[in-house]
Formats: structure tokens, sequence, C-alpha cells
């Protein structure tokens, strides 16, 4: 048994991740499987590289440990015996964000983190496109799902903390050439002090990719969101594109742009603007800048 099967047997509890498992499954219980129709040969050919010529211990691993893994959020990721995970999102559209953003050549020999990794994708897909080392961040149970994922692909340079960007502390963290933020944001109730952290732990010259949910029009303002958001109570705030990235050169970023965004689905039936709980249904932007 290899070195990572090992950690993550050691850490990994079926009861205590089952309970998890509830607290993100609940949220749109009726939202379809975006990967339900995807077959191993649809996932990322960099992931299936991963386990090419895979040994026999790793494939009892799997089939020990992937029916207590449940849903994936992350995924389709590809296993050995042709598998696929069951994941909610679809994310090998993530791909296609990286080359519309242009850092792919900023990856190339980096030390990266990655903020509120999930599952990993973007943490494996880094990996795959030339970074020499992938640090994955993931407070929740999620972080289980990346490390059962790091035990199989077994990818040099890829680790998980089970840590949040509040831990994010210069002087353990430092020097970091490339940060990805995506997902995260709104989802903080005190978005300065992320961008901050986030400042703290780069080098001079370094990139940060963010992604996040803003307001359709261009705005210098932010709508703070109390309630809900496409039903999930984590979702405070919706920020004008201007107002992001003002508050990204506050934090010492220059050269702050945004070279994509994309309108979203409202997901209400009834209104293909206005979402269930009545906020406009906005879109997702990627932001890119660099530390000074
Ligand atoms: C919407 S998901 C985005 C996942 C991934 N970054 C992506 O873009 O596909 C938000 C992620 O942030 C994680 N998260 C929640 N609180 C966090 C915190 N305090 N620090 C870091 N990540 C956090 C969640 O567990 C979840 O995996």
């Amino acid at each position: 048994m290899s070195y990572r099967q090992k950690v993550f047997l050691k850490q990994f509890n079926k009861d205590e991740f089952a309970n998890f498992r509830t607290s993100y499954e609940s949220i749109n219980p009726d939202r379809p499987i975006e990967t339900a129709h995807v077959k191993y040969e649809d996932t990322d050919p960099r992931f299936r590289k991963f386990i090419e010529g895979i040994d026999d211990s790793k494939r009892s691993f799997v089939d020990e440990i992937l029916p207590h893994l449940g849903l994936f959020l992350h995924g389709p990721f590809p296993l050995p015996g042709k598998r696929v995970t069951t994941s909610a999102w679809d994310c090998r559209g993530k791909l296609g964000a990286y080359k519309a953003t242009g850092v792919i050549p900023k990856l190339a020999e980096s030390r990266v983190l990655d903020i509120g990794c999930n599952a990993g994708y973007d943490t494996f897909l880094m990996s795959a496109l030339g970074a020499i080392e992938a640090v994955g961040l993931e407070p929740h149970g999620f972080y289980h799902q990346a490390c059962f994922l790091n035990a199989v692909y077994d990818v040099p340079g890829v680790s998980f903390m089970n840590l949040g960007w509040e831990d994010l502390d210069p002087r353990y963290f430092e020097g970091f050439d490339f940060v990805n933020c995506q997902g995260l944001i709104y989802h903080v109730k005190e978005p300065m002090l992320l961008i901050e952290k986030l400042a703290s732990i780069m080098r001079p010259g370094a990139t940060l990719l963010m992604e996040t949910h803003v307001l359709a029009e261009a705005s210098t303002q932010s709508q703070f969101i109390e309630g809900a958001f496409w039903g999930d109570e984590t979702y405070w705030w919706v920020f004008g594109a201007e107002c992001l990235m003002g508050m990204l050169r506050s934090a010492g970023f220059k050269d702050v742009r945004m070279p994509l965004k994309a309108d979203c689905d409202s997901r209400n039936p009834l209104n293909p603007r206005m979402t269930v709980e009545g906020h406009p249904a906005g879109a997702r932007a990627w932001f890119v800048a660099t530390k000074s």
C-alpha cells in the first residue's frame, strides 16, 4: 500500500463523511447530475494519464473506498477499471477558462495554491498544465475526496491540506507564484480580508486567478445577499465587476483585468432573468491580477 493510501485511511472516517454528505447533497437535491452520461473516454485525457498502468493495490483501494465517498461535486474524474466518479458538476469546461484568461503560460514550473479546491479538479489540472507544486486548500469534507484521488493518481507535487483561507499565514505559506481562487469569494462574509490574505502569501509578480458571481451589468457597487441565492444560504455577495477590481487594486494587485464573463441561468422555470429568491441571475466572471 502506498504512503498516500495509508495516510488517507488514517484520516478518513466513514461515518463522519456520511454525515458531511448530507450538508451539500441537501442543497438543490433535484438538480441534475451534470456528468450522468459521461463515459471514461470523455474524461480529461490528462487525468486518464495519471492512472495508466495502475497496480492492483490501487484497484482494491478504489473498490473499498469509492462507495463511501458518495456524490462528488467536482468531476468527472476517471478511475481504474474505466470507472468515472458520480459528480454533480461537469468541470471539463474549466480548461477553456484557463485558456481564455491567458494564464496557462504562468503555470509552467510554478508553485500554485488552490483555495477552496473541493475535490481538486483545478489542482490536478494545474499540475497537468505544468505546475511543479500544486497545493489544494479545502476546509470541509471534500478534502477527503481530493486525498482519495491523490492516493489513486499519485501525482508528484500535488498535495492537499484540510485548511481554509483564514489559515493563510505568510509564516507558513509564502512565495506562491500563482493563486487560484474560484467559486469562493461570494461565500465569504469578509471578502476584503480574503483578498488581503491571498496577497500576503504571493511573491511580487505572482498571478491571481479569481472567479466569482458578479452583476451582469457594469457596476462599481456590490449586492449583499440576505437569505439565499439559488437556494444556497452561504451566498453572501454578488459583486459589481468594477467594485471587485477596485478591491483587488486596494490590496496591492496591479494589472487587474476581467478577461472572461458569462451570463448565468436564473434556474427559475418561471423567470429566466430572476432567481426564485428574486435576485437578478447575474454572471460569472474571471479576474486576473498581478501581485505588486
Ligand atoms: C463553490 S465551491 C468552488 C470549488 C472550486 N474552487 C471550483 O471553483 O470549482 C466553494 C469551495 O470553497 C470551499 N470553502 C468553504 N469555506 C472555505 C474557506 N473558509 N476557505 C477555503 N475554502 C472554503 C467549499 O468547501 C467548496 O469546496
